[in-house]
């Protein structure tokens, strides 16, 4: 009968332990309803919050003249590191990509919250709807699903034409607005193909191993690929560092090229230049094949949640699919053309 209160007792301790553990595990709110967050250029009022990722929060805003606005709020980059953060990315391919199925970026500054953290924020246009994700199934109607699509391709076609690939492509990273539009978000997650090398580069040179002394001592006399002294503090990506985790082979071949390329003898000769471009020229179409397998992916997700019949919906997938089967055979048989020639082909369909 004594041991009752106390079995209570634990199992209570144990309640409030579990409880106080998961509301930890949930972000706090950087922003409450009405909270005024100034920039040099605006102040922006917190209508309420729409979304939440690893990085932070995302916020529904409207300015002075009651434009609404999504406020990106990340979380405070811990002190010492020298991170090129992912806001700042964000800011800058949204101001360098303008087209009208990417989203646009607008603002940019550092802000500290009421708990004295400082956060940094971005201003994005606002896109009243749902993610890819979320959208029903037979929401979109056929007529809609098709210039999707269309849009779809027509504005990663546009990134590539800058040279930018979307890293994180999935439905989540797309917005179905209330107008039945499709535009690409998370734009921190283009990267360039050189950026990748970068990122490589600098994560091998970071490393404290005696490889990386001998690089680093190498990187002083040469460089195949004419990287400048400012690129080598390349920057910590975080989602870089998020795709090679889920991509750990692509990572292994890419370390492999660049570790060969500064082992080698520091004083090059043409040939074995010649030899390690084509290898690295290689290596970015097998990037490019695995990038079009997700575009092609996307697209699929974006046919399931069109009005289509399953006969039709079918005969697109398969013509979807046997274009990325004949890229890879392209590649394989070293017949391949550029990437964009089958973007163009997906984008007839
Ligand atoms: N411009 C926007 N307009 C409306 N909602 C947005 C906007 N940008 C992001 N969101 C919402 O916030 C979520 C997280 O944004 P996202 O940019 O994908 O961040 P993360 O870097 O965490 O993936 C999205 O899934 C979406 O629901
Ligand atoms: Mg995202």
């Amino acid at each position: 009968m004594k041991r009752l209160p106390f079995l209570q007792f634990i199992f209570l301790l144990f309640l409030s332990i579990t409880s106080t553990a998961i509301a930890a595990s949930k972000t706090e709110r950087f922003y409450f309803n009405g909270d005024k967050i100034f920039s040099s250029h605006s102040v922006y009022t917190v209508v309420d919050i729409i979304g939440e990722g690893a990085f932070g929060q995302v916020y529904l805003v409207k300015n002075e003249n009651n434009i609404l606005y999504a406020l990106k709020c990340y979380k405070p980059i811990s002190q010492g590191l020298l991170l090129y953060s992912d806001a700042l990315r964000e800011f800058e391919k949204g101001q360098l990509l303008d087209h009208p199925h990417i989203v646009k970026t607008v603002d940019y500054f550092d802000f500290h919250t009421y708990k004295g953290e400082n956060t940094q924020n971005l201003i994005l246009e606002y896109l009243e709807g749902q993610t890819l994700y979320l959208t029903k199934k037979n929401w979109l109607s056929k007529k809609e699903g098709l210039k999707g699509l269309f849009h779809f391709c027509e504005a990663l076609s546009y990134a590539l034409s800058k040279n930018l690939m979307h890293l994180d492509l999935h439905a989540g990273n797309v917005m179905v607005t209330s107008t039945a539009d499709i535009v690409v978000i998370d734009l921190a997650s283009f990267f360039s193909f050189e950026e990748l090398l970068h990122y490589v580069h600098s994560s091998i040179t970071s490393s404290s191993s005696y490889t990386s002394q001998i690089i680093n001592r190498q990187l002083s006399q040469t460089s195949t690929f004419h990287l400048k002294e400012k690129d080598f503090k390349a920057p910590n990506h975080s989602k870089l560092k998020t795709f090679f985790h889920h991509h750990p082979k692509l990572f292994q071949e890419l370390k492999q090229l660049v570790l060969a390329s500064f082992l080698s003898s520091p004083n090059f000769s043409i040939d074995e230049q010649s030899k390690q471009q084509s290898k690295i020229a290689n290596y970015k179409q097998s990037i490019e094949n695995h990038y079009f397998n997700k575009l092609t992916d996307l697209c699929m997700a974006i046919l399931d949640k069109a009005e289509l019949d399953r006969e039709e919906r079918l005969q697109m997938k398969m013509k979807m699919k046997s274009l990325s089967w004949n890229y890879q055979e392209d590649l394989l048989e070293e017949i391949a053309q550029p990437l964009p020639f089958y973007l163009d082909q997906l984008n007839t369909f």
